[in-house]
């Protein structure tokens, strides 16, 4: 039974003492498809509620369950359930709460698959989606529609960190009738507790902080039993996307340090962002913890800390900042985040005309800050050489380089 008012930290460090599995201080594996029993009457009692009983590892096993009630307690849930990544949780609750006909808001910077789930794959059955800005309640006033049964959020979002005022978009919700599903998986449960403040459904890509080392996809949906329990039945047994229990035991063991690294990363996160907004390849910084983000005040309202994903605008070309990457050491060029290493992406802020501007979206790991910060500062400084090592030729040569 979980303690009454436990602090973050005790929630994932601390177990009872459990001597159905002699006293081990790691709940085991239970590497099995199904359980059996000694007679009928056992087998067919267990089959009246799969959920709670353990029956099938399909409907519930007790190393995913262990996972299921740790997260439900961090995000002050009833109940979660943990899936095969975090857009089997997204696709799965999104389905449980729309029916044929219904009207979807989303916050238009969205996960992209989400978007595309919303946007496109839900049109075949008759789910209309309108994307909005979404950081004014207005934007989500006027989209709201008589068939509007869901209000979609991400806040922050993953890309250029735009929050949503929660408080005020629930309230919007529930005046019309709608739910609402946050995806919180940024600023995990040690720094935003959207049920908290209303929200329907939480979703995490478990990929990301939860787990932590980057050696896990998961996903999980928490939320009321009034939410849950249609949701258990219905998306969670019939589509079957479930999370194994190996992979629950990964994440069991990264959770433990889950708040000792969100401290780490939020602190790394914003001095690392702080020393390059004095830099000149670098414009505009994305990351809300910063004072001078146009939603820090939301931000401290709404969040306690902040996580260490974040990206900044800059006027150099895709093709130097790409070079900058490649020399950087401890940024590894990849595509996600929330694992122990540091990650660098660069990208056309618009596709449509990548001269524009350039996106940069860092991730900062659990290195040492510094050694992250030397590290971007050589490769800026390998890159700024070497372009003036061209500009000189060019001169020399005759060679305009506008031409
Ligand atoms: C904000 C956010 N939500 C959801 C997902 C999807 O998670 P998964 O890759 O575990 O399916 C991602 C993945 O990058 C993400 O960044």
């Amino acid at each position: 039974m979980p303690k009454e008012n436990q602090k973050m930290h005790s929630i994932v460090a601390h177990d009872e003492h459990d001597d159905r599995h002699h006293g081990s201080i790691n709940v085991p594996i239970y590497q099995t498809s199904l359980f059996s029993f000694d007679t009928y009457e056992q087998f067919n009692l267990a089959r009246l509620d799969e959920q709670e009983n353990f029956v099938y590892s399909r409907g519930n096993n007790p190393t995913v369950r262990y996972l299921e009630d740790k997260l439900a307690q961090l995000e002050q849930g009833e109940r979660a359930k943990c899936f095969a990544s975090g857009m089997a949780a997204i696709s799965a609750a999104i389905m449980s709460v729309v029916r044929q006909g219904d009207h979807v808001i989303c916050a238009h910077q969205a996960y992209g698959p989400t978007r595309e789930f919303l946007g496109n794959y839900l049109r075949k059955f008759g789910v209309e989606t309108t994307f909005v800005d979404g950081s004014s309640m207005d934007d989500w006033k006027n989209a709201v529609r008589s068939n509007t049964k869901l209000l979609y959020l991400e806040s922050p979002t993953s890309m250029m960190f735009q929050l949503q005022d929660i408080r005020k978009c629930t309230e919007l919700a529930s005046s019309i009738g709608a739910e609402t599903i946050l995806d919180n998986s940024w600023a995990t449960p040690c720094f935003q507790n959207p049920l908290a403040m209303g929200v329907g459904l939480v979703v995490h890509s478990i990929t990301k902080y939860i787990s932590g080392h980057s050696d896990c996809v998961g996903g999980v949906v928490i939320g009321s039993k009034r939410l849950m329990d249609p949701l258990m039945t219905t998306e969670y047994m019939l589509f079957g996307g479930i999370m194994t229990p190996q992979t629950a035991g990964l994440v069991t063991r990264g959770l433990r340090t889950l708040p000792l690294r969100m401290q780490w990363h939020e602190t790394s996160g914003l001095k690392v962002a702080e020393f390059l907004s004095i830099q000149s390849y670098v414009g505009k910084i994305n990351h809300p913890g910063l004072p001078d983000h146009p939603q820090h005040e939301l931000a401290r309202t709404q969040m306690t800390g902040y996580g260490s994903l974040f990206s900044f605008e800059s006027h150099e070309s895709l093709v130097t900042l790409r070079k900058w990457a490649d020399r950087l050491q401890y940024f590894r060029i990849g595509a996600s985040w929330g694992g122990f290493e540091s990650l660098v992406n660069v990208n056309a802020l618009n596709a449509n005309d990548p001269q524009t501007c350039t996106l940069v979206r860092l991730y900062i790991g659990a290195e040492d800050p510094d050694d992250l910060i030397h590290d971007l500062d050589q490769a800026w400084r390998c890159v700024a050489l070497s372009l003036s090592e061209e500009e000189q030729y060019e001169q020399n040569s005759g060679i305009n380089p506008s031409g």
